[in-house]
């Protein structure tokens, strides 16, 4: 749904005011009540050692005095869900039920509109492409190109299936027939099926190759991988669509549009196009490639969606153990519970399927080692265990990789294997690899330790002066006071907003000077609004920071002076120094008067 013409502000209120902010932390973190707000190991952090975040419900806002994070529900998201403002006002509006207004300009959402349609117009050239490619398959330009496929072992329908194709030996055919589809040669060029020459003329990408459309998770034709029939020294086996406006590789994999629906519970993460197909051809609905390049967090994350499992099916040379050594980081960073398939005939899925059949490829499936397992298998060739130094030596490796084991029960099984495997007790490999946790752990609170004394010279500008670290908590304890109305009587004759040292103080003050004046009451997340959003921090933690004093009207005493004392402190050193300048002219008059009188 969409609304129109909502003042801004007023929406963001309405957001605010429908969201708790202490039933959404909750959400995210276990907050404990302590007095009249809430405290809680900081979400936005690695907080391990103490509770350092707190939720105030009356002013509707948090703050962590070790990341210095802080502000509204909506500063929360932004941090937590990576979010820039507009969309965390969103996501809070549709977890409160709210309905979106259209805030865009109107230029905004006619640039928009255009991305879109320059989108939608890009897949339908794609389509258009494909269903070239396809037909050239089966007319006489194609025959070679089917014949390569058929001597590849591909079956009619698996051909059909998959929508390959061949991309004719000619430098126009393509443009050619999608210009009677009515597309310009500019805009093949975008999407990355034309080439343009430094004379302004074009010329098809693909030529003479076999054609493998890549779709996306919709069924959209985003992109094309291109092969070569007959290898040659100077052509790359495979050509690959560029990046376009609506094909980009991190976010994509091949044969996830079909895999997706797969009932198999887990994925086979294979290197090539070509193994794909096999795979799929064989009965293995559940493999999918990496397009051409290394496996990354996004394709991760695109799995986890579907499957918790996966199994790495990487080509048995160098640069596919490499590769799978890699991609196995990449999903146990993402919760995958990730095997390591180990190709013992041919080079790769393909032609071991080909070679072994589909029950062969099965049994390998199901064998396939845990992905520690295969590294542990890796390190354990490079040492004779039957050496005493180098058996200790292997220790020490496994114990590395076993330490960043998050699974208390996994890493367990592990350390149970080494023991046996070395006949070493589990207890001193137990040993070795707690302390290597505890060291890993040292480094972690160390370094939050340095972020955290980072962030508070970020947010003090990097002083570290006593008398100035002194004044700047004068200041927000000052100002956490005046906001109410009573200690703000007690001071405002004595202290004016221009007084306050720090920029951001200043304006502050100045706000909630004015907003007293004009009789209005404070209200915190307004007034976080006027800040910019690096200030948030700094503003939500002066303002929501439960400063627990008794008496508030004494409490003001003790700011003030450390205020007032800095400007007398000043005033003296300048008085100190034209004291010093007066005398310095006083002795060269006298100087001068002496040399004069006794010429
Ligand atoms: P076949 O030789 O047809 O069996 O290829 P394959 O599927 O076994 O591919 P291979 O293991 O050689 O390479 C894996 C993947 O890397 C391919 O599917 C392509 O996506 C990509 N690739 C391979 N060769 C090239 C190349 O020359 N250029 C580019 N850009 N990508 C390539
Ligand atoms: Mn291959």
């Amino acid at each position: 749904m969409v609304r129109q013409s909502v003042d801004f502000q007023d929406f963001v209120d309405e957001v605010l005011g429908k969201t708790d902010i202490v039933d959404l932390i909750s959400r995210y973190v276990t907050l404990k009540r302590v007095g009249n707000r809430f405290q809680a190991l900081c979400p936005l952090h690695n907080d391990k050692k103490t509770p350092s975040f707190s939720v105030s419900p009356d002013k509707q806002l948090f703050h962590c005095f070790g990341c210095g994070a802080g502000g509204t529900a909506i500063h929360f998201i932004m941090q937590k869900e990576n979010l820039d403002f507009m969309e965390a006002v969103k996501l809070l509006a549709e977890r409160a039920g709210i309905p979106i207004p259209d805030y865009r300009s109107s230029s905004e959402r006619a640039k928009a509109a255009e991305i879109h349609n320059k989108k939608k117009r890009m897949y339908e050239m794609n389509a258009e492409a494909a269903r070239f490619f396809f037909a050239n398959l089966t007319s006489k330009s194609g025959e070679g190109a089917l014949g390569y496929l058929k001597r590849r072992g591909l079956s009619n329908s698996t051909i059909k299936s998959f929508g390959l194709g061949y991309a004719p030996d000619s430098w126009t055919a393509l443009i050619d027939f999608m210009k009677t589809k009515g597309y310009a040669e500019t805009e093949l060029l975008e999407a990355g099926l034309a080439v343009k020459r430094d004379n302004d003329t074009y010329f098809d990408k693909f030529r003479d190759r076999v054609m493998f459309p890549i779709l996306d998770l919709r069924g959209n034709v985003i992109a094309f991988g291109g092969r070569i029939m007959t290898d040659k020294d100077n052509a790359p086996k495979y050509l690959n669509s560029p990046e376009t406006l609506v094909f980009k590789k991190k976010d994509n994999l091949f044969a996830m549009n079909i895999a997706k629906n797969s009932k198999a519970g887990q994925f086979l993460v294979m290197e090539g196009y070509m193994d794909v197909i096999s795979l799929h051809q064989n009965g293995f609905d559940n493999a999918v490639a990496s397009l051409g390049t290394a496996f990354t967090p996004q394709q991760a994350e695109i799995l986890k969606r579907y499957a918790d499992k996966a199994v790495l099916c990487y080509d048995a040379d160098e640069a596919g153990q490499k590769a799978a050594d890699r991609a196995g980081g990449i999903m146990r960073e993402a919760n995958i519970k990730c095997r390591v398939l180990t190709i013992t005939d041919g080079k790769d899925p393909d032609e071991y399927i080909n070679a072994k059949g589909k029950e062969m490829f099965e049994l390998l499936v199901d064998n396939a080692e845990s992905f520690i397992e295969y590294k542990i298998g890796k390190i354990e060739k490079q040492y004779n265990l039957e050496d005493t130094v180098e058996k200790i030596e292997f220790i020490e490796q496994i114990a590395k990789i076993l330490a960043n084991i998050k699974n208390d029960v996994e890493r367990e099984v592990y350390i149970k294997k080494t023991a046996r495997k070395t006949d070493i007790s589990p207890a001193s490999i137990t040993a070795q690899v707690e302390n290597l946790m505890r060291k890993n752990q040292k480094g972690e609170q160390l370094k939050a330790q340095r972020d955290e004394k980072r962030a508070f010279e970020a947010r003090t500008g990097g002083r570290q002066d006593l008398d100035r670290m002194r004044l700047y908590n004068a200041e927000k304890l000052m100002l956490n006071l005046i906001c109410e109305p009573e200690i703000f009587k007690t001071v405002s004759d004595k202290l004016k907003p221009e007084e306050f040292t720090e920029g951001i103080h200043r304006r502050l003050a100045e706000i909630i000077y004015r907003t007293h004046q004009n009789g209005e009451k404070i209200r915190p997340m307004q007034i976080i609004s006027e800040f910019d959003e690096a200030d948030t921090g700094t503003v939500s933690e002066i303002l929501s920071d439960d400063k627990n004093v008794e008496n508030k009207a004494e409490a003001a005493k003790m700011p003030l002076k450390i205020i007032k004392e800095f400007y007398l402190k000043q005033a003296a050193m300048t008085e100190q120094t034209d004291a010093a300048k007066l005398q310095e002219i006083m002795d060269k008059l006298k100087k001068d008067k002496k040399q004069k009188g006794e010429k």
